[in-house]
């Protein structure tokens, strides 16, 4: 490539004749002339392109082909001990101005950005293939997706993307010749010298993840893993895209979305909310207990939802993903049985072990093999006295691999929304299930929401963190205006009278003193779920308390298992010095963000303290 020139020229472009985009083109040629690539690959997002890039990668190591009798068409890749997980400390917002950005994202001044990463691009793809990964957030062609172009030298961000959206030759006839589109450059940021063997997960030491919301464009060097590389999902389809949302009258959220039809054949839909890794993809999965007959639960989406206003005045969603980038550990047939059934094949495994049959194991996944090699190529036994796999390792698999999907998932007009959920994982304080009064009140659950940190994020685990509408490493702008976006759309909608989704803040994860789960969780949240949608029809009971309305044992459908008084009485209580406590954190959350927190909120907290009492 011709860095004197700052381009690249036409012939090394290399653009087939389908690239129309001549903005496009240009945009590509400068990003190679900064970036020094070897060659130039138009992905088409075909089958045999994917079945190439995967044989290219088995040759170099960075996956190995699992056993077909067992897993077919699947493959597993290790990725270097430093590339484990989002690098939440390396994000960045910039924003013009800091307060845009808010007190809870990192920030540096635009320029001052641009400059430090001209710096890391120069040559960082020399001696490496520049892909170019055309992709839709959302259904192809739909009013509400969004058109994204990443940028990468990493053939198996090109693998998993071709999983996790909509990507390639498709979208190029969307986009046509002057389509806009998100500009996304990726690279591992490990160049090669003439001759140097590589290794087989390549990365930095050195990381950025950087958004420039006002431009709408996403820059990450130094890590090849998840949300860090797969510039889709984190990093447009929340962080740039909550911008967009909130410019445009919508909302981008870190929300599973779910239907649930009754025995009736009633169909509701939910868009629930949890930090990372507390279960999403189990409970968009989720299967009813045999014991409430006639329940059925489709997954629309499992980790981000696209929330519009419809011309109706409902709230309308969709699942700009087409596939699932989920945590492995944990996950077996009983805790998410289609989970399980949608990874039969066809499946890329990050972090797990792989068993000397070669299939995969990881735990929790059921008994442990006499022997496996770890995520880190060692010998592993049970006696080994550590994990085998990562506790973050991951699985990416197409959605229509979902036994449960919804047959309304890839509607572009999406579904419209009955309640939310907010829920965070706490071993104490908060009660299994509150449902807010009005709108408000369900803004400032969400607002408040805190959650034991996990595996997804590189840091300290265990410690309770707020995680204000499980968006706190997401929300690409100042979270107080965040807030107040929410409090708008509510008015926007008792204005229009249009029916108002209700919102629950719920907790399966509080633990007695051996420090055992007390709540059943999983297929048994149905039976939460189905009190949800009763309070929705207006056919359950609840009670009121502080916080707003919680079912009474008798409120809950109990057939088929074994939970008595006390053990309700202990998850649904709240027991006032905890509280008292807890309202000390939402005071700390709220002065944090003081310069732009809706004044609504602020009296709700000061309420809900005089209530509360000495
Ligand atoms: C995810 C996350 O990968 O939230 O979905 O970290
Ligand atoms: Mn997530």
């Amino acid at each position: 490539m011709n860095a004197a020139s700052g381009s690249t020229p036409t012939q090394q472009l290399n653009a087939p004749e389908w690239v129309k985009h001549e903005g496009m083109k240009k945009w590509v040629a400068k990003i190679a002339a900064l970036t020094q690539p070897d060659r130039i690959e138009w992905c088409d997002g075909s089958q045999e392109e994917y079945d190439r890039l995967c044989e290219q990668m088995v040759q170099a190591g960075t996956l190995r082909r699992l056993n077909p009798a067992k897993r077919p068409n699947s493959y597993l890749a290790w990725s270097a001990p430093s590339d484990v997980a989002r690098v939440e400390g390396r994000t960045f917002i910039c924003s013009e101005k800091e307060e845009d950005a808010g007190p809870t994202n990192n920030w540096l001044a635009p320029d001052e950005m641009r400059r430090i990463l001209d710096g890391l691009f120069a040559g960082c793809m020399r001696g490496r293939t520049m892909y170019v990964i055309a992709f839709s957030m959302g259904p192809l062609g739909s009013p509400i997706a969004h058109i994204g172009v990443e940028i990468s030298d990493s053939p198996y961000v090109v693998a998993n993307m071709r999983i996790m959206t909509r990507m390639g030759r498709k979208v190029y006839d969307v986009l046509g010749k002057d389509g806009t589109f998100v500009p996304c450059v990726h690279s591992v940021g490990k160049p090669l010298s003439p001759g140097e063997a590589d290794v087989p997960w390549p990365c930095s030491d050195t990381k950025y993840i950087v958004h420039y919301p006002e431009s709408r464009e996403i820059w990450s060097f130094g890590s090849g893993y998840g949300g860090n590389a797969l510039l889709g999902k984190k990093c447009l389809a929340l962080r740039i895209a909550s911008n967009m949302g909130r410019d445009q009258g919508w909302m981008a959220e870190h929300m599973l979305v779910l239907g649930v039809t009754s025995p009736r054949g009633k169909k509701m839909h939910v868009a629930a909310a949890f930090p990372s890794a507390c279960g999403k993809t189990n409970f968009a999965m989720l299967i009813p207990p045999a014991s409430l007959p006639g329940w059925k639960v489709t997954t629309i989406g499992d980790d981000i939802a696209w929330i519009k206003p419809g011309s109706d005045g409902r709230l309308y969603a969709i699942n700009p993903e087409a596939g699932y980038f989920g945590v492995a550990p944990g996950t077996n047939e009983k805790t998410n049985y289609n989970c399980m059934a949608s990874l039969r094949e066809n499946v890329i495994f990050t972090n797990v072990a792989l068993t000397d049959d070669g299939d995969v194991w990881w735990e929790g996944m059921g008994p442990a093999p006499a022997h496996c090699i770890d995520w880190q190529g060692n010998d592993w036994t049970p006696e080994s006295g550590r994990k085998a796999a990562h506790p973050n390792a991951r699985f990416t698999v197409a959605a229509v691999q979902n036994p449960a999907i919804d047959p309304e998932w890839d509607n572009p007009a999406g579904v419209p929304l009955d309640a939310f959920i907010f829920g965070g994982r706490r071993s104490d304080t908060v009660p299994l299930v509150t449902e807010a009064r009005n709108w408000v009140e369900g803004v400032y659950m969400a607002a408040t929401l805190g959650s034991e940190t996990t595996a997804a994020a590189v840091g300290a685990q265990g410690v309770v963190r707020r995680d204000p509408f499980a968006m706190l490493p997401f929300c690409g702008y100042n979270m107080g205006s965040y807030f107040a976006h929410w409090l708008k759309l509510g008015k926007l909608l008792q204005e229009k009278k249009a029916p108002v989704p209700s919102i629950f803040c719920v907790n399966w994860f509080q633990t007695d003193e051996n420090g055992k789960f007390i709540w059943p969780g999983f297929g048994e949240n149905m039976r939460i779920l189905k009190w949800m949608l009763e309070r929705i029809e207006g056919s359950a009971q609840g009670t009121e308390n502080l916080f707003g309305v919680s079912p009474r044992y008798q409120d809950i459908t109990w057939d088929g298992l074994d939970f008595g008084l006390d053990k309700f009485a202990h998850v649904t209580s709240i027991d006032p010095a905890a509280w008292r406590k807890e309202l000390g954190l939402h005071a700390e959350l709220f002065d944090k963000l003081k310069g732009r927190l809706p004044t609504e909120l602020s009296r709700l907290q000061a309420n809900l303290v005089a209530r509360l009492g000495e």
